[in-house]
């Protein structure tokens, strides 16, 4: 536990400094002579550092699985620099058929044996078969390739967040869709980070074309699998709770969307404009955003200032005005009720329009059913779900909100129910047209101390007397049990 605390450093610990010099190694020894002074201080760097690990762990494996980092047993934690690395070294591991490397410890390692080993895996590249080539070139090297997938991911919950003191394995095999759905996410959680950085250090336009390429993959994706798209909402990157936030707020909304007949050009605007909702966030002080207890009048004002500091923000978006236009109202009014009670204040008196609606809708959700800091155990669906029934008409359009309890379902993706058959299941989703309350849904299997996702099953299923084959008992929140549903679902 200690060493996985230590692998866990932020800023730039030992993990994340191994991440990195591994993609900027390949493209140093392309341009630099072995004594170049740079590239001997990046070899120094690398060699060091994997010396430090292999002290603490003995050997290291580094590989990226469903999007993240891992090093070991340990998933990096969440961080700006290393969302953006994960991709880019997912991207290279991909493009030659990998999915990490393994480094035996070896005392004597030179940086001569960096060199050749970094030289190998450039190399592979333009072999025909780049995996046999590299297997081959590193057998019975310190450094190996890792061929397969077959990774268990061990979650150690601690006793602060309130969950399960005890590990649990996940062993399921994703589908390619659900893989290529998790890198768009990835991806749009890389970008938006990347446009909060270049936003709050530059005075210039900031272009956010990447941005809107994730976006319009996620519309894509939500054309094929929903379900999928929907479980993606149910990432929680608590590390980094605005911008996983965001991108969810931005599926939730093109989900709604699509329910209600939006074509994929319009799905993109709505997209981004979820996306976007919250850019504001970043002129507010980190503590207070992270603040545990209850704002003070005046911080309270502070933050209500980011619904306008989002519009500032995406002005200065490098784009034509026109299309940032259609990007502003949901920023602008996702915080303002039906009534336009809420904030900003505003003279206005003219209704809101259809994205921002949607926008209040899905942020709203999103935020309730996440853990926040002043409010570690989130609320379950059902309850949020209550909580916003409770705002309609007034506050919340409820027709929106009718069709959004139809997509979500009343029990969401990612709900655990107790079944009178004495499963316990997942909820994966509600078909379109499907009789309320009657999900489909993962059969969870203990074994040992490993949990599994078993077959996926219908609760409209009924036996020929017309019954159910299998009622609800009792709901849960998958936090409840520590567990997180975009790790089983996807
Ligand atoms: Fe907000
Ligand atoms: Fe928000």
């Amino acid at each position: 536990m200690s060493q996985a605390a230590n692998i866990n450093m932020p800023g730039s610990g030992p993990a994340e400094i191994l991440a990195q010099s591994l993609l900027r190694l390949p493209q140093l020894v392309k341009i630099h002579q072995p004594n170049n002074k740079l590239f001997v201080e990046n070899l120094t760097l690398f060699q060091n550092t994997l010396k430090t690990l292999w002290a603490d762990e003995g050997r290291i494996d580094i590989r990226v699985h469903r999007g993240r980092l891992y090093i070991n047993k340990a998933r990096l934690n969440f961080s700006p620099i290393l969302q953006v690395t994960a991709v880019k070294l997912m991207e290279y591991f991909e493009s030659r058929g990998l999915f990490g490397f393994s480094f035996d410890p070896k005392p004597d390692l030179t940086n001569e044996d960096i060199i050749d080993f970094i030289k190998k895996v450039n190399l592979s590249q333009n072999q025909p078969a780049p995996l046999d080539y590299l297997a081959e070139a590193l057998s019975g090297n310190w450094a190996a390739p890792i061929l397969d997938d077959n990774f268990k991911i061990t979650f150690l919950f601690s006793e602060e967040s309130g969950v399960m003191g005890r590990p649990l394995v996940w062993n399921s095999t994703p589908s390619s869709e659900a893989n290529r759905a998790r890198r768009t996410y990835s991806r749009a959680l890389a970008e938006l980070t990347k446009l909060n950085d270049n936003l709050s250090g530059s005075t210039g336009l900031v272009n956010f074309a990447k941005s809107r390429r994730v976006v319009q993959d996620m519309a894509e994706s939500l054309f094929r699998n929903e379900n999928i798209l929907l479980s993606l909402s149910t990432i929680r990157d608590y590390d980094d709770y605005t911008c996983s936030h965001c991108v969810n707020v931005a599926i939730l909304s093109m989900c709604l969307g699509r329910r209600l007949g939006l074509g994929k050009m319009e799905l993109a605007t709505l997209g981004l404009g979820g996306l976007f909702h919250d850019l504001g966030k970043v002129d507010i002080p980190i503590d207070l955003i992270r603040k545990p207890g209850k704002f003070t009048d005046l911080e309270y004002e502070e933050v209500k200032k980011h619904s306008l500091n989002s519009v500032c923000r995406i002005f200065r978006l490098n784009s034509d005005q026109s299309f940032k236009a259609k990007l502003l109202l949901p920023p602008f009014e996702h915080h303002l009720n039906l009534n336009l009670t809420g904030y900003p204040d505003s003279e206005r008196r003219f209704p809101l329009s259809l994205f921002g609606r949607i926008v209040a809708i899905t942020d709203l959700y999103d935020a309730l059913t996440s853990s926040r800091s002043y409010r570690p155990v989130p609320i379950s669906p059902d309850k949020a779900l209550e909580i916003m029934i409770k705002k309609a008409p007034l506050e919340i359009d409820s027709l929106l909100l009718k069709v959004f309890i139809n997509m979500v379902g009343i029990y969401p993706v990612g709900t655990l129910l107790l079944l009178d058959s004495r499963q316990v299941v997942m909820v994966s989703g509600t078909p379109a047209g499907a009789e309320a309350g009657r999900p489909q849904a993962y059969v969870l299997e203990k074994e040992d101390e490993m949990i599994k996702k078993g077959e996926l099953i219908d609760l409209a299923e009924k036996n020929e007397d017309g019954q159910f084959v299998r009622n609800i008992l009792h709901c849960f929140h998958s936090s409840e049990f520590g567990l997180f549903p975009s790790d089983v679902l996807l």
